[in-house]
């Protein structure tokens, strides 16, 4: 399939990557203790998981938030641009990364480093790639939400199946320097969340300080911040209509998918995430 730029199996956006980095990340790329990774599967609420880790940084102040744009802040380690970002900077690194398992640097598996991993209904996920997908021209434009259901199910969308690179991660889940998050968590109760990220970074706020990592880490105010709403692409990159946040939502999917769709994702993520055990998935 065209539109994708094809790495041993796995379709990457087709803009900003090459297998000469995507290589050197896998295989050469030395992760540090003290390095914190944010990882998550696209349009699963990384960029918001990125503005709280930052937020927490600063103790809340939004100054680096509103100056630095988010993929310089927090660059993706396997893009081109984010690569270069990324070994610019002073150890240690924040890095974010959509990385399947078997991608990421090896040398991951070796070290203290902390991941934070955030997981989302992958309805919500599907709904929230057609939008974005089609309104970008990082990869192929799925003409109509139904194309891109298939595309979903089959894996080929950017960076590959969602249930293989979901499998591939929660076998990390039980490890000490993994933080296991849900988007739904994330929405029911976000200070518990801030609180449980603080905890595992070996970070203390204060009470204020912890009321201004959620106020500048809202919807709104990410909606509004220039640094983190995407509205400093380039106008060639985007297509009229493109909103970053777009809904910021749990179960938008209800709006969008038939009932013979329902069923079929059902059967699909029945099948597919068979094993793991009840309630993982806050959303099922
Ligand atoms: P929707 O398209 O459903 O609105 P990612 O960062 O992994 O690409 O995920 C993008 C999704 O996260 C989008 O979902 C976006 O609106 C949502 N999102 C980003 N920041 C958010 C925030 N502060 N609160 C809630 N949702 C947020």
């Amino acid at each position: 399939m065209s539109g994708y730029y094809w790495f041993e199996g796995i379709p990457f956006p087709s803009r900003g990557f090459q297998k000469e980095i995507i290589e050197e990340v896998r295989d050469k790329f030395v992760i540090g203790d003290e390095d914190i990774i944010i990882l998550a599967y696209p349009k699963s609420g990384t960029n918001w998981l990125i503005q709280i880790v930052c937020l927490i940084q600063t103790k809340g102040n939004p100054e680096w938030v509103q100056s630095v744009p988010t993929w310089k802040r927090s660059p993706w380690i396997e893009s081109n641009g984010g690569f270069q970002n990324l070994t610019n900077k002073e150890r240690p690194y924040q890095i974010s990364s959509h990385l399947p398992f078997h991608l990421f640097p090896r040398t991951f598996f070796s070290s203290k480093a902390k991941m934070i991993y955030v997981i989302r209904n992958p309805r919500d996920v599907l709904v929230s790639g057609y939008y974005y997908w089609s309104k970008t021209k990082f990869a192929k434009n799925p003409e109509s939400l139904t194309t891109y259901f298939e595309w979903f199910l089959k894996g080929n969308v950017p960076y590959g199946s969602w249930f293989e690179h979901t499998r591939g991660w929660l076998s990390m889940r039980k490890c000490e320097n993994f933080l296991l998050l849900s988007y739904e968590d994330m929405k029911k109760d976000t200070r518990r969340t801030i609180e449980k990220i603080c905890d595992f970074l070996g970070k203390k706020l204060e009470p204020d300080e912890l009321d201004m990592v959620l106020h500048y880490s809202s919807f709104q105010a990410m909606k509004e911040n220039k640094m983190s709403n995407y509205s400093l692409l380039k106008k060639e990159i985007v297509a009229d209509g493109f909103v970053f946040l777009r809904k910021g939502t749990t179960g938008d999917w209800k709006n969008h998918f038939t009932v013979a769709q329902t069923e079929a994702f059902d059967k699909v993520f029945q099948e597919k995430m068979a094993g793991f055990p009840p309630g993982l998935f806050p959303w099922e």
